[in-house]
């Protein structure tokens, strides 16, 4: 198999990369390890920033997303029982979020790649890459018998068959546990990460969302998030533990610590519903420096990681492949590696800013461990002048909304 650019994996950050480069008349193929179903159903990300609404309709994969999306113009902060909203528009000059899960984008994007792309072979295995410092890098795969868009019927080789794929280009969309980044040389990169002693354990549940917008809560007993994926259907999150196993919480629990985090002082109420799904997310910080080497690219949870407090993973995975799909195109149009030898200093600055963004959230509303009294109050005036300046305020919704691209 030959290509000019082979991808790893189809989250957001490989998909989107094949759909830009499709539109650029640059091919691609792309080579995702799980089966099409697990992709579409993975619950991930739900947040939208305006950057990658816009993206997402220029490269004609918007049409749902403005269908079913939800339009958000602020979230809500909650401490001490208080309620704080956070006017995005009021204070970035008019821009807003959307609440359209990454899941509903790979759907779209998979059905755009499968009518119109090149091939998207699921349930194949990159198992190394090879030549990133040469001209002709390549990818060694294991065929599986999925239902690629042209892989499904074998035509690119047998169950379980290792195959070739020579390309022009390489790049790691594969996240945080792909190969891509092993074929980085030790001794030429650099991992800058945070672990954090606590995760989120996340539910669905059918029951409308009870606030019409995001609620972002930092109690004495550990945060809490009240988001939503439609009208009909809630996504909470609570602050738990590293490494607490989401089968030891019942649904009972779940529900009481909820309405315990999310307390006010007036009259609000938590509206409960049958969880649908519990999982428990690791947090981490982690930037892989530089993203590239040779021929080889890394794009998204490939060369970053943030904790998912300030809803950046899925829209540094966009600002990414943009840039990458930008400077493939340079190179196709002017012969000239100029946006190629810059893919990685560009891409670093947004990705810095996010990780510092997300760090400060986590830090605003997470209870550590080994939080003292002194740590809750600093918490509290933090949430105190974001709450009565709108400065700070001003620097939250500008984070929140999005950093530009590019
Ligand atoms: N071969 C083929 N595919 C692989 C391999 C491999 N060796 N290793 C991993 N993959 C696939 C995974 O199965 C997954 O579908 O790569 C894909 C990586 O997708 P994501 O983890 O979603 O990463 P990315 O596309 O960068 O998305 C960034 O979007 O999913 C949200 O919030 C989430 O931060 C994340 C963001
Ligand atoms: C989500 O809806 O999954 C979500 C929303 C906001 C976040 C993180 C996750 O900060």
């Amino acid at each position: 198999m030959r290509t000019t650019v082979g991808i790893i994996g189809a989250g957001p950050a490989g998909l989107l990369l094949a759909r830009l480069l499709h539109r650029a008349g640059i091919d691609s193929v792309v080579l995702e390890s799980r089966d099409r179903a697990y992709v579409e159903r993975r619950q991930r990300a739900g947040i939208l920033e305006q950057g990658t609404v816009d993206v997402l309709r220029a490269a004609g994969a918007g049409e749902r997303m403005d269908r079913e999306g939800l339009r958000h113009d602020g979230i809500e902060l909650r401490f001490d029982r208080r309620r704080h909203r956070v006017d995005f528009p009021a204070l970035t000059g008019g821009k807003s979020v959307m609440v359209y899960a990454q899941t509903e984008v790979c759907k779209d994007l998979i059905a755009l790649q499968f009518d119109e792309g090149g091939p998207l072979l699921f349930e194949t295995e990159a198992l190394a890459v090879e030549g990133a410092e040469t001209e002709h890098p390549r990818v060694r795969f294991r065929h599986g018998g999925g239902d690629g868009a042209y892989g499904g019927d074998g035509a690119y080789g047998r169950d379980g068959a290792e195959d070739v794929l020579e390309c022009d280009y390489v790049v790691g969309c594969d996240g945080f546990r792909g190969v891509a980044r092993g074929a980085v040389p030790a001794g030429l990169g650099r991992t800058f990460e945070r672990t954090y002693p606590f995760a989120w354990l996340g539910v669905l549940a059918d029951v409308a969302p009870s606030h019409d917008e995001l609620v972002y809560a930092r109690h004495d007993r550990g945060f809490a998030l009240l988001s939503m994926r439609s009208p009909s259907v809630s996504r909470l999150y609570l602050q738990v533990p590293a490494g607490t196993d989401a089968g030891s919480w019942s649904d009972e629990e779940i529900w009481a610590e909820l309405e315990r985090r999310l307390e006010t002082a007036d009259d609000w109420t938590l509206r409960r519903g049958p969880l649908t799904q519990k999982s428990v997310t690791p947090m981490r910080s982690h930037v892989h420096e530089p993203m590239r080497h040779g021929r080889l690219f890394l794009a998204g949870d490939a060369a970053h990681i943030v904790p998912p407090t300030g809803a950046k993973g899925l829209n540094l995975a966009v600002g990414d492949v943009v840039t990458l799909a930008r400077a493939l195109a340079h190179r196709t149009r002017t012969g000239s590696d100029e946006l190629l030898d810059a893919y990685s200093a560009t891409c670093l600055r947004r990705v810095w800013q996010a990780e510092r963004f997300s760090y400060d959230m986590t830090a605003l509303l997470h209870r550590a461990p080994d939080a003292t009294p002194f740590d809750d109050r600093l918490q509290l005036a933090r949430l105190d002048r974001i709450a009565g300046s709108r400065a700070a305020g001003t620097d939250l919704a500008e984070a929140y909304t999005g950093f530009p691209i590019g």
